[in-house]
């Protein structure tokens, strides 16, 4: 730390270079630097507009702001650590462009107020961009359920086969999901575009700003009423890291399907050679890299949710240190969640196959349609509660004597009960037992189709 720093005036003698290592953010927060620079000449603007600079001193703050961001943009302007964060590089090298004029940029606002605007931009942007590939992710969910209405897969509860379903439902449920990550996002949006600009330090500023000036400019919806709050609230950090840990979650469970689907026990997919990858000593293998990786990143992601609510929660008001803490996790996440959403959206278009035939195989060697033997004496008028006890012993004797359902004799069936006819055998086979559960929401083909228009109808919603 060869230099001294920015309000160095006021100590005797200069930070301890560990120190000065331990408190600067630039290694990351650098991150924010466009943010930063588009935040800075809005708030040059709206000095010149109020009066409280000259028109000529916004404009040379302006023009020397728009400088440095093509600077860094071409790599001619690389902040070292002695900047300590990025608000205190982007200044010294605005005032190096454009001489005295650029200490007064910092008139009437505080890095406290900054750091929280350029934070809001940041976010309001990745929100964006998070958005539209959960579009996509939701695009090739329904593009893959269009062709696989009628494939027919296992569907499970507690990991048991329950009753089969349509796969095309299987892969809308995930569709459902993705669709609530995209409305929460654009809930949380509405938090994050709040301007905290014009808070100052924590008690405003004795300058005559316009802070909706700024906002405006910004495109913020509205500024923050209190400015207490507005320099020290991270409500919009910690939503914006639960809604990313729903999406985390719902890839997580997919991914956990996937990998299952993938093995030798199940056998229900085949990873292309494209997103999977081989052992170094076992040559027969082929992983499921993509899905597990996915599955486990999500660790991380719930990780920094944790550790911000952990930051928030003892914390007096205003401003603290600690809210500098904020940044590497919300990046984190951003990039984490960024980078699950396009593999799992490449794996899903491109990276697996469905073997039809071992699935169209798999829903007819199990007790998967018993629900529907039980549901048969009900409609014929027999109590749900007796059909079902009469049906669970079925289902024991057959076990025992190594059969399925479908195998039972006419004469067997009317044994168990005599409101069995012919027509048992066409009520219990796999197509039959999806066809059937045609209620609102269910798996029955008819449904399914009417929740692929309405999801083509969603997705058409920008
Ligand atoms: N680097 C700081 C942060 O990320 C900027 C704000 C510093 N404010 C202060 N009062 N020291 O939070």
């Amino acid at each position: 730390m060869t230099e001294k720093q920015t309000w160095s005036q006021r100590f005797e003698s200069a930070l301890h270079p560990a120190i000065a290592r331990f408190n600067a953010s630039i290694s990351f927060d650098i991150e924010l630097i466009e943010y930063d620079i588009t935040g800075s000449q809005a708030h040059a603007k709206m000095l010149a507009h109020t009066g409280i600079i000259s028109h000529e001193e916004g404009e040379a703050l302006f023009n020397g702001l728009e400088q440095v961001r093509q600077e860094y943009r071409q790599g001619q302007f690389q902040p070292g650590v002695d900047a300590e964060d990025v608000h205190f590089a982007v200044e010294k090298r605005l005032t190096e462009i454009v001489g005295d004029v650029g200490k007064k940029l910092h008139t009437a606002r505080s890095r406290n107020d900054q750091v929280g605007t350029d934070t809001r931009l940041y976010l309001r942007d990745q929100i964006q961009q998070i958005r539209q590939q959960l579009r996509n992710w939701q695009t090739v969910l329904v593009d893959i359920a269009e062709k696989n209405v009628e494939t027919l897969i296992p569907g499970y509860t507690h990991l048991q086969r329950a009753q089969p379903v349509s796969l095309a439902h299987h892969l809308l449920a995930y569709f459902q999901m993705a669709q609530r990550d995209w409305e929460r996002l654009e809930d949380v949006y509405s938090r994050v575009n709040i301007s905290p600009l014009g808070c100052g330090a924590l008690a405003g500023t004795t300058f005559p700003i316009n802070r909706h000036y700024t906002a405006n400019l910004l495109h913020f919806d509205n500024v923050y009423a209190n400015s207490l709050d507005g320099v020290s609230d991270r409500d919009f950090a910690i939503e914006f890291l639960c809604a990313a840990s729903i999406i985390m979650v719902h890839l997580s469970r997919l991914s956990e399907e996937i990998i299952l689907w993938a093995s030798e026990e199940f056998r229900f997919i085949t990873l292309k050679d494209s997103c999977a990858t081989g052992s170094s000593i076992m040559p027969q293998k082929k992983n499921p890299d993509v899905p597990e990786l996915v599955r486990g990143k999500t660790g991380r992601v719930f990780g920094h949710l944790q550790a911000m609510l952990v930051i928030m929660k003892g914390l007096p008001l205003a401003y603290n240190k600690d809210l500098q803490e904020d940044k590497e996790g919300i990046f984190d996440s951003v990039n984490t969640v960024k980078a699950c959403l396009e593999a799992m959206t490449i794996l899903l278009q491109e990276g697996l196959e469905f073997r039809h035939q071992r699935l169209a195989t798999a829903v007819t060697e199990d007790f998967a349609n018993a629900t529907d033997v039980a549901d048969y004496l009900a409609a014929r008028g027999v109590p749900f509660r007796e059909a079902y006890n009469i049906v669970g012993k079925v289902v024991k004797t057959s076990i025992i004597a190594g059969k399925l359902l479908k195998d039972l004799q006419l004469e067997e069936w009317q044994q168990i009960h005599p409101a069995f006819a012919a027509d048992i055998y066409e009520a219990i086979t796999p197509r039959q037992v999806v066809a059937a559960r045609n209620s609102y929401g269910g798996t029955g083909f008819e449904q399914v189709r009417q929740a692929l228009v309405n999801a083509r109808t969603q997705l058409s919603v920008k």
